[in-house]
């Protein structure tokens, strides 16, 4: 409780000079001072706003004191640290303001080294359209979905409720349910805050099978179908991998497992809960085709994809010829790249581990175009999806939307404290501690979540419309620019082109390596046809 301690200090010195002041008139200068402070106090811990000031009363107006400082301490900041942070300081303040509702206008021109090498632009029209709606959507289902789901392009991507505090899911999901975009709940299943908010839910399983587990641990299909059957839940994700931390489980201890997070998993309290780095329910591309479709039965049609970041391009491969062979495609599969977030994973992992989304998409989309079934799904791709900008890109390489994990915990009040392994996230984000926690106030972040959807689906629109476009799926590779090393400029075209329909089919040489991985993959495992125990 030691962040409570200057407040506490404050409030004894100002009681104690208060008495002082029955004995001597100048006490009356240090009790208006404590007095004063105190009173501040008391106003951080009841206003709605900041929540790091609800955390830290008094103290915590140095982190504004020290962000305020202009220009030079401030540059002598953005310099010293600005590469220790996954998201720069622009980056977190465009976000800032689209969640405030603060215009995001900047004089003077852009502070982008456009000659600098990896540079990239969107080409514009001189032919601007204006699109007056910007809820752009997309249809999610397949042949086989029978409920198909008007998905927004912009969702909250998974993060669970224990890698999440209470009431970050409720301002999370309340913020979904108004804007009407679609909250992923993670792997640690459907929690009564889901309920509460009452918003869209993708309802994520993980090698856990939180919320449709048997006692040890496998997968429970009437379990399951109870979840699926809630109104709420209007897809189901089955988590192979994701970027930050691909091929490894995770462990929330039993010290972190409230009587919430067991209701919302399904699990015993007082034992570490695992999630094992491999499905149990399969282990072969056609057993993971075979269990999409038990999935999309037992909940009654809804759609059904998966989630997971490319590791070796022959195992997707595999789970593509699978898809041919057992005619079992999912309706969706969201690609998240390397460069993703977690609440927790192994350096090394997060570092080392995992294709970059941008390369992971495009051999996704170009594989599935090479057998003819890119139409018959939906592509989203999560990694640093903050901006307008971010979305229009990764919709001209092939994707058909967006999801955000940390753009949105940027909304909720997160400041990038990277504390989330700890419990000790200073705003109440990333924990589990309710008094922590107590400093995000819902009604009022629920409100940022909201508004930080509509102004980046508002920004894009503007975007899509001085491009000439009518909806951000027109985007194109041949509508992005890149600065490469020589300084020459080159398209997405010419770098991530889509390669032709069904060329894998026919056995064309397309290059990039794609026919030698597809003759080496197969159906019925994930080891190469040429492999040797
Ligand atoms: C706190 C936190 C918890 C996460 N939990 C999950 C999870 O339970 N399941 C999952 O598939 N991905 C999880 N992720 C990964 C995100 O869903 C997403 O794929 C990744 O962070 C990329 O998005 P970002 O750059 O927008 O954060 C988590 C990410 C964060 C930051």
């Amino acid at each position: 409780m030691e962040r409570y301690s200057v407040f506490g200090v404050v409030t004894v010195l100002a009681i104690l000079s208060l008495i002082g002041v029955f004995f001597s008139g100048w006490f009356l200068i240090p009790y208006i001072l404590f007095s004063l402070l105190m009173i501040l106090g008391v106003r951080d811990l009841v206003q709605p706003r900041h929540s790091i000031l609800r955390n830290y009363p008094i103290i915590g107006h140095m982190r504004f004191l020290f962000e305020g400082i202009r220009p030079e301490i401030r540059q002598y900041l953005i310099e010293s640290d600005q590469d220790e942070e996954p998201f720069s300081r622009d980056e977190r303040s465009l976000i800032y303001q689209r969640a405030k509702g603060v215009e995001d206008k900047r004089p003077f021109g852009t502070k982008q080294r456009v000659y600098d090498s990896g540079f990239q632009w969107l080409t514009h029209s001189v032919n601007p359209h204006h699109i007056e709606d910007h809820d752009f959507r997309v249809r999610v289902g397949g042949r086989d979905c029978r409920q198909p789901y008007d998905l927004s392009i912009y969702n909250i991507s998974a993060m669970s409720f224990g890698a999440l505090s209470a009431n970050a899911i409720l301002a999370l999901n309340t913020g979904a349910k108004k804007g009407g975009f679609a909250h992923d709940t993670g792997e640690g299943g459907i929690s009564r805050y889901h309920r509460q908010g009452g918003g869209d839910l993708i309802y994520q399983v993980g090698s856990g099978y939180y919320g449709c587990r048997t006692d040890d641990g496998r997968f429970d299909p009437e379990k399951f179908r109870e979840q699926a059957a809630n109104p709420q839940v209007k897809m189901i994700e089955l988590k192979l991998s994701q970027g930050a931390k691909p091929g490894h489980g995770g462990v929330l201890p039993a010290s972190k497992i409230s009587e919430e997070i067991a209701e919302a998993r399904g699990v015993p309290m007082g034992v570490d809960c695992v999630s094992p780095p491999s499905h149990p329910e399969f282990s072969t591309p056609i057993g993971l085709c075979q269990f999409i479709g038990k999935l999309r039965d037992l909940s009654e049609g809804k759609p059904v994809g998966i989630k997971l970041c490319i590791g070796h391009r022959r195992e997707f491969m595999c789970i593509v010829k699978a898809m041919l062979e057992t005619d079992i495609v999912p309706d969706f599969i969201i690609i998240d790249g390397k460069e993703g977030g977690t609440g927790a994973a192994p350096v090394e992992f997060a570092d080392r581990l995992g294709m970059p989304l941008v390369e992971g998409l495009t051999f996704a989309h170009n594989t599935l175009r090479g057998v003819g079934l890119r139409d018959r799904l939906k592509i989203g791709a999560s990694g640093k999806m903050v901006s307008a900008f971010d979305i229009a890109r990764i919709l001209a390489l092939g994707a058909d939307w967006a999801n955000s994990a940390r753009g949105f915990m940027f909304s909720i009040g997160c400041i990038q404290a990277q504390a989330c392994h700890t419990n000790h996230c200073p705003v109440g984000v990333a924990t589990q501690d309710k008094m922590r926690q107590r400093a995000l106030n819902v009604t009022n972040k629920s409100e940022r979540v909201y508004r930080f959807h509509k102004n980046t689906l508002k920004a894009l629109a503007e975007m899509t419309g001085a491009a000439g476009l009518d909806h951000p799926c027109d985007f194109l590779p041949h509508h992005l620019m890149m600065r490469e090393k020589d300084r020459d400029m080159v398209t997405g075209e010419e770098v991530y082109p889509y390669l032709p329909e069904g060329f894998l089919l026919r056995n064309e040489e397309v290059g990039f390596g794609y026919l030698k991985r597809w003759t080496r993959a197969r159906a019925e495992s994930f080891a190469p046809v040429d492999y040797i125990p």
